[in-house]
């Protein structure tokens, strides 16, 4: 039987959603506030919220790197997941999203625990090198530089360290076609050179969770 990824039966989602309590007040009001500051709506699924928290637990998670911090969501669920004196470092471009993740951080009693690096990742990354080497490193941002950011993981994390890359299905549009052609041929070829890093086996040992947006996880080697 060829069993296809995912589950799209709305009813099936909302039973796990309210059985497992996905989005508690402090994440509804991360996700509120983000949209209330005019922020994207491109903050992590509660479901994959969850699954960076519990995943962050099971690994024993101290030092983790994010790269792209939006509102603070998917930062807030490593921290709830990292030990208790674990540390979150995460990258963010725009100040203006920085700032919401900030007040985040605060309500969720993080401050002191996550900092925010405002800049572009591959700016702040070698600025990182002498904190590591890392437990975690979740790539959430510009989809081009996925390559390079899992080449800093390689170099970053500790053996058996994990890295996560999200949106691993690139919203439908990873094609595999030899030459993809129009305004997201740079991602798809920078997707696929992501997935086929990590699937060579000689830094990683990988799969992809089938969420909806497809979760890459990596575990150094
Ligand atoms: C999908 S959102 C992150 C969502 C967040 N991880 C969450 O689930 O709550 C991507 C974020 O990456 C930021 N970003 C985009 N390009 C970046 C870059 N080159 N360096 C750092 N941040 C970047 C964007 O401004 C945006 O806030």
């Amino acid at each position: 039987m060829n069993k296809q990824f995912g589950n799209d039966d709305p009813k099936v989602a909302s039973y796990i959603a309210r059985v497992y309590a996905l989005e508690d007040d402090l994440l509804r009001d991360i996700r509120e506030r983000t949209a209330r500051g005019g922020l994207p709506d491109i903050q992590v699924a509660a479901l994959d919220a969850r699954h960076l928290e519990v995943l962050s637990r099971a690994m024993g998670v101290r030092r983790a790197v994010e790269i792209g911090t939006l509102g603070g969501y998917s930062g807030v669920s490593l921290l709830r997941g990292m030990r208790d004196d674990g540390v979150l470092d995460t990258i963010e471009i725009d100040p203006a999203h920085a700032a919401i993740a900030a007040e985040s951080f605060r309500r969720a009693g993080f401050a002191d625990r996550a900092r925010i690096h405002v800049g572009a990742a591959l700016d702040v990354l070698p600025t990182l090198r002498a904190a590591g080497p890392f437990d975690l490193v979740f790539i959430d941002a510009d989809k081009e530089s996925y390559p390079q950011y899992l080449a800093w993981a390689a170099d970053n994390l500790r053996q058996g360290g994990a890295v996560l890359g999200d949106n691993a299905f690139l919203f439908g549009k990873l094609t595999i076609e030899p030459t993809p052609k129009g305004d997201d041929a740079v991602s798809v070829l920078a997707m696929r050179d992501f997935h086929e890093t990590l699937a060579a086996g000689k830094l990683f040992r990988s799969t992809v969770l089938p969420t909806g947006e497809g979760l890459a996880l990596g575990v150094r080697l």
